[in-house]
């Protein structure tokens, strides 16, 4: 029995949503921001959203572990950018639901001035940054900017009124690109948002990789399923998104062993199948 096609009930629409709202939210069929937040082991998803990430453990179960990684990687690049490369602006685009140790959380800690703009076009994710993600430091600022990855002409001009183009931003698509399932467009997003930042910015990108079989095959079973498709890619043509950049050591690699920090350091961090890297442009 395939176990993407047993979806229960929906039982839990959330009541403090505006109708607005509520009526652009897909309850019936599985969603990425949220079944992401599952597999975290976030609170934020509806029984489609459980019953997907059920079926993704039970076919493929190293992807919680491949979740959490990611979250690592995030938190440890984002530190590195803010502490070691300076960097006050970050563009975060494909947010996801808040969970522990969100971009601005990790970049404010180390330097409270700095700006953090999120971009997602999820209604879920929009209602829950209003809430959460917008909080801000004294210094430092925190917005949300509700656009869809395949208009970034939109995401850029939107973000020139947030952020100084004139200095360095770090421009993450996290776990993002994966939906965005022709190659050239995916390019063609990447170099639009990049041409519109200045010499020095950063470029951060991990994707799920199509390394494993079983990982490939669950997101086949994802799709099918009625949710928004999601391509894994090789480690190859991840690191094509970085050409003509230069590349953060250690370079492509999987996203557990970036730069594992040194209480993890003796223990081989895990192999997942999510790719990532930092990239500076010159
Ligand atoms: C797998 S989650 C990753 C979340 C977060 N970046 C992380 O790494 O934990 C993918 C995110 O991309 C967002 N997303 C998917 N398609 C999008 C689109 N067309 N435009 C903007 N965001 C999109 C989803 O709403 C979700 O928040």
């Amino acid at each position: 029995m395939d176990p993407f096609r047993e979806f229960p009930v929906v039982d839990e629409i959330p009541q403090d949503l505006s109708p607005e709202l509520a009526a652009k939210i897909r309850f019936d069929v599985p969603n990425s921001a949220r079944t992401w937040n599952y597999l975290m082991g976030g609170k934020d998803h509806y029984p489609a959203d459980r019953a997907a990430g059920e079926a993704f453990v039970e076919r493929y179960p190293e992807m919680v572990v491949m979740a959490k990684q990611a979250r690592q990687f995030l938190i440890r690049m984002v530190r590195f950018l803010a502490r070691d490369a300076g960097i006050r602006q970050f563009l975060d685009i494909g947010t996801g639901l808040p969970t522990m140790q969100n971009t601005h959380e990790v970049a404010q800690s180390v330097a409270p001035e700095s700006k953090v703009v999120y971009v997602d076009n999820d209604p879920v994710v929009l209602a829950h940054a209003r809430a959460l993600l917008t909080n801000t430091t004294p210094e430092g600022v925190t917005a949300y900017i509700d656009a869809d990855v395949h208009d970034p002409d939109l995401i850029v001009s939107d973000a020139r009124n947030l952020l100084n183009f004139n200095q360095p931003v770090a421009v993450m698509f996290m776990g993002l690109l994966g939906h965005v399932v022709d190659d050239e467009e995916m390019h063609s997003i990447v170099a639009r948002v990049m041409d519109a930042v200045p010499s020095g910015s950063y470029l951060v990108n991990y994707e799920g990789t199509n390394t494993s079989r079983a990982y490939v095959e669950t997101l086949e079973g994802w799709a099918k399923a009625g949710a928004a498709p999601y391509v894994a890619r090789s480690p190859e043509q991840i690191g094509r998104l970085f050409d003509g950049m230069e590349m953060v050591d250690p370079g492509v690699v999987p996203v557990s062993r970036w730069r594992p920090e040194a209480h993890e350091v003796g223990a081989v961090p895990p192999f997942v199948d999510a790719f990532g890297a930092v990239a500076r442009k010159p």
